[in-house]
């Protein structure tokens, strides 16, 4: 027993500290659960390790030739993935091909453009660079920009990301230290889903002064999904008003090592259109667009 115990311990803790951390703890509590008394266990346990080990030792591999021999950079770490999408997900780097760069084509062709008619792209909260890394290879003639408050996310960018795109450190609050109409295209997946009220305005004006004339802004809100599910009061407010800041009752922001005002925001499409319309033309919303999750915003600088 005692020899199981420590061939569970010895997984349980190799697992955990390889790159299938999460694995490797579900597999060593959900293994402490059941009672091994066969020989036959052991030898499931011996035959599991051999075979954790030998994919740690394939994954060291494919990582060395991915770096040094095609000299691509690895993903980014976890913490700053569970940042932007609260999980460790296989389709993190997936996700940027097969859901960003879609749902931007998808609403662009309502004025029948596409990502490859913009010469300078701007990624506005970029977090780790789940899109740029997409963006580069879907649209290689593009010039790509990202940025984000997020001060580690943004030097492993620099670090890691630079023949992708320009990374820079935005503030808090505007201005940037981009030139005035210097983008054809900017989107911000998932970033007014998280301001206050005052800030979202002010953030709106300085991307209208960085957008050329005639360029396009797509920006991701949470909407009637989400907030119909909401409590009387917050329900109240969005009836009344069509935007509503959450504030959760603990520190969600410093939690994941954001600001505090980094909350959660909601936003009706009368609202949308109402507010949004004193910055830029709205010229189409996609309920549900992006993931069947939030609401996707066309806006176009006149
Ligand atoms: C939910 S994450 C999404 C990140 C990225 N757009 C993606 O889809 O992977 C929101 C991001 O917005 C960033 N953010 C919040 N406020 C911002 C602001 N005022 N300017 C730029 N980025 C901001 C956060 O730091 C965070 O990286």
């Amino acid at each position: 027993m005692r020899f199981l115990l420590n061939v569970i311990r010895n997984i349980g803790l190799r697992v955990k500290n390889s790159l299938f951390s999460s694995v490797g703890t579900r597999i060593s509590s959900f293994l402490k659960t059941k009672h091994f008394n066969s020989l036959n266990d052991k030898e499931n346990f011996v035959t599991l390790e051999k075979r954790i080990d030998d994919c740690e030792a394939q994954i060291k591999q494919l990582s060395s030739i991915i770096q040094k021999e095609l000299n691509l950079p690895l993903p980014p770490p976890k913490h700053l993935q569970i940042r932007v999408v609260g999980s460790y997900h296989p389709d993190f780097i997936e996700s940027g091909f097969s859901s960003i760069y879609p749902v931007l084509n998808r609403i662009l062709k309502t004025d029948d453009k596409k990502l490859k008619d913009f010469r300078t792209i701007l990624d506005f909260g970029c977090g780790c660079g789940r899109a740029i890394r997409a963006l580069a290879t879907l649209v290689p003639e593009s010039k790509l920009y990202g940025t984000d408050i997020d001060e580690e996310a943004i030097q492993w960018l620099k670090n890691n990301y630079s023949k992708f795109a320009e990374f820079y450190i935005t503030p808090h609050l505007p201005p940037t230290e981009y030139k005035e109409e210097m983008f054809d295209f900017i989107f911000g997946i998932s970033v007014l889903t998280h301001l206050p009220e005052d800030m979202q305005f002010q953030w709106l004006a300085e991307l209208n002064r960085i957008t050329k004339r005639n360029g396009y802004v797509v920006l991701t809100t949470h909407g009637e999904k989400h907030y119909l599910k909401l409590d009387s009061n917050a329900a109240g407010i969005m009836k009344k008003k069509g935007f509503y800041y959450h504030q959760a009752g603990f520190n969600y922001g410093k939690s994941i090592s954001l600001p505090d005002f980094y909350q959660t925001a909601y936003h009706s499409h009368d609202y949308i259109k109402r507010e949004w319309s004193i910055y830029f033309q709205i010229v189409d919303i996609h309920t549900l667009g992006i993931d069947n999750h939030q609401d996707v915003i066309l806006l176009k600088k006149v």
